[in-house]
């Protein structure tokens, strides 16, 4: 099924870009728009909403938001899960001892710097792009390609 999905890859992840653009060629992925932001504290609060009790949840926003992010739309066929599988276990030591070849086991630190991010279904997909590249309804000039 083709699919569409969000991919972010995070500030710790930016200088990796080159290694995970390969990664993204080589299970047939296509990057259909893409965009680096640095993202205000509130904004990385807003993308992260569904995770605001969790006891992480102002490192992950201090961390997001601390320096730029690359946010990209992947193409393809099961586009969702396949991102997922790329990028392994949230946590990169558990990536690292269970998915070796994945992007987290490869560049990630822990936890919460973890390099990239995926959206983990159809909805959230949906959710996530428009956050990173919201329809335009005709307001001016469109940035979908
Ligand atoms: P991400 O895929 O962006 O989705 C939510 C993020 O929260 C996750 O990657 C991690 O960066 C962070 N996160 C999730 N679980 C934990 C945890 N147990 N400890 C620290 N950070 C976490």
């Amino acid at each position: 099924k083709k699919e569409r999905t969000l991919a972010m890859i995070k500030p710790d992840g930016v200088t990796k870009i080159g290694d995970i653009f390969e990664l993204i060629n080589t299970a047939n992925l296509i990057v259909t728009k893409a965009k680096m932001i640095k993202l205000t504290w509130s904004q990385a609060a807003d993308f992260y909403m569904e995770h605001q009790s969790k006891p992480f949840f102002n490192n992950l926003v201090q961390f997001m938001s601390s320096g730029p992010v690359v946010a990209m739309e992947l193409m393809g066929d099961e586009a969702i899960s396949i991102w997922r599988r790329l990028l392994g276990p949230t946590d990169s030591a558990v990536a690292r001892r269970e998915a070796q070849e994945s992007v987290r086991a490869q560049f990630g630190t822990d936890g919460i710097k973890n390099v990239a991010h995926g959206s983990d279904s159809v909805a959230a997909a949906a959710r996530e792009l428009e956050f990173f590249f919201p329809s335009t309804m005709g307001h001016g000039p469109s940035n979908t390609a």
